[in-house]
């Protein structure tokens, strides 16, 4: 029997895990969930595409199955996510012919679509948020709004969202969540590569300037799909600090470290293939980056990881993606493919 981590963190943070519903089912895998964790997210079924296939079709069969089961094991609740450009379903974005509503050769059908998807993505929301709202912690109300590589000036990210409604898309969503969810409701504006710049920057203007307007937002959620190497723990630390200084809460909201580099090489195709050397490095990642969380724990109140053990990751399928012989494994949580506890489990659960 070893030490709960949940236990080990409950006076600084939540310890939360992203879960699919079949996983509540494997003995094994929700045994740990409820021992090591206090919070859950769903790794996909609460997106639109699961939740609204079709318009004014709605889904919430899978995503009851998660809330259930965090009221019955008295486990916070992470929403994840109520706006998206991806995984969103795309009636969204056609007009009431069905055609899309974005269309190069006809660039004033976008402004006159844009009161149809205001009125959609509120319609959504109401929907979603009435229906969960006495149950969840924390809404990740917009997610991935921020892209680097925009040309757009403040880096917003020019998805259909963007490109039909600019930022009103983001007021909408954080004002109506409010609405519907009421005062005590906690509203995230989440995405990744928060640590670094540019992101980092264009994502602090964007936070700065909603909250000047009026725009009710309580924090930043961190996604911190990381690697050993990267970034430094510096970074992280200014990114988290930079928010807090804004008033706002931080969460950790989709943590896991990648044994690769970007893009990931996916030189290791199975689990036993993993050097030692790199366990411990990871190990090392996650000591320091658990020191950081506990320092600033007054202005972190969820760390909450991609998933639980090694033998489920997404990372495996942009190891493959990206591998030369199209198969790759990653191994970025402290439980291992078996379940057992890693060097990053000890890293962690260790007072030195
Ligand atoms: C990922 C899931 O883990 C995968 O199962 C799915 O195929 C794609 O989405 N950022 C996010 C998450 O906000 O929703 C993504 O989850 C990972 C990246």
């Amino acid at each position: 029997e070893v030490p709960s981590i949940e236990e080990k963190y409950e006076d600084s943070f939540e310890i939360g895990a992203a879960v699919e519903p079949e996983h509540l089912e494997d003995p094994i895998r929700a045994e740990i969930l409820k021992k090591h964790y206090s919070s859950v997210v769903a790794e996909n079924v609460m997106k639109p595409i699961n939740i609204q296939p079709e318009e004014g079709e709605f889904n919430f069969e899978e995503a009851d199955q998660i809330v259930e089961f965090a009221k019955e094991n008295d486990m916070d609740l992470r929403f994840h996510t109520l706006v998206w450009h991806s995984q969103v379903p795309d009636w969204f974005f056609q007009d009431e012919n069905g055609d899309p509503m974005v269309d190069e050769e006809d660039p004033e059908k976008r402004e006159e679509n844009k009161q149809l998807l205001l009125d959609r993505i509120e319609n959504h929301i109401e929907t979603v948020v009435e229906r969960y709202k006495d149950d969840v912690d924390a809404w990740d109300v917009v997610n991935e709004t921020i892209d680097p590589n925009a040309s757009n000036e403040r880096g917003l990210r020019e998805s259909p969202w963007y490109q039909i409604t600019g930022d009103e898309y983001i007021k909408k969503a954080f004002e109506t969540t409010r609405r519907v969810a009421g005062e005590d409701a906690k509203l995230f504006i989440n995405d990744y590569n928060t640590e670094v710049e540019p992101k980092r920057t264009h994502l602090y203007n964007l936070v700065e300037g909603l909250l000047e307007d009026g725009v009710s937002i309580d924090g930043v959620g961190h996604q911190a799909h990381i690697q050993i190497g990267w970034p430094t723990i510096e970074e992280t630390r200014k990114s988290l600090q930079m928010f807090a200084d804004l008033g706002l809460d931080n969460q950790i909201t989709e943590l896991d470290v990648s044994i690769y580099g970007w893009p990931p090489s996916g030189e290791y195709n199975t689990y036993e293939e993993i050097p030692e050397e790199v366990l411990e490095a990871q190990a090392d990642k996650y000591d320091e980056l658990f020191r950081l969380y506990e320092e600033m724990d007054t202005s972190i109140s969820n760390v909450t990881f991609w998933g639980i053990a090694d033998n489920h990751t997404w990372l495996d399928d942009r190891a493959s993606e990206y591998s030369d012989d199209g198969i790759g494994k990653d191994a970025p949580f402290v439980f291992s493919d078996r379940y057992t506890t890693k060097p990053a489990y000890w890293a962690i659960m260790d007072d030195n």
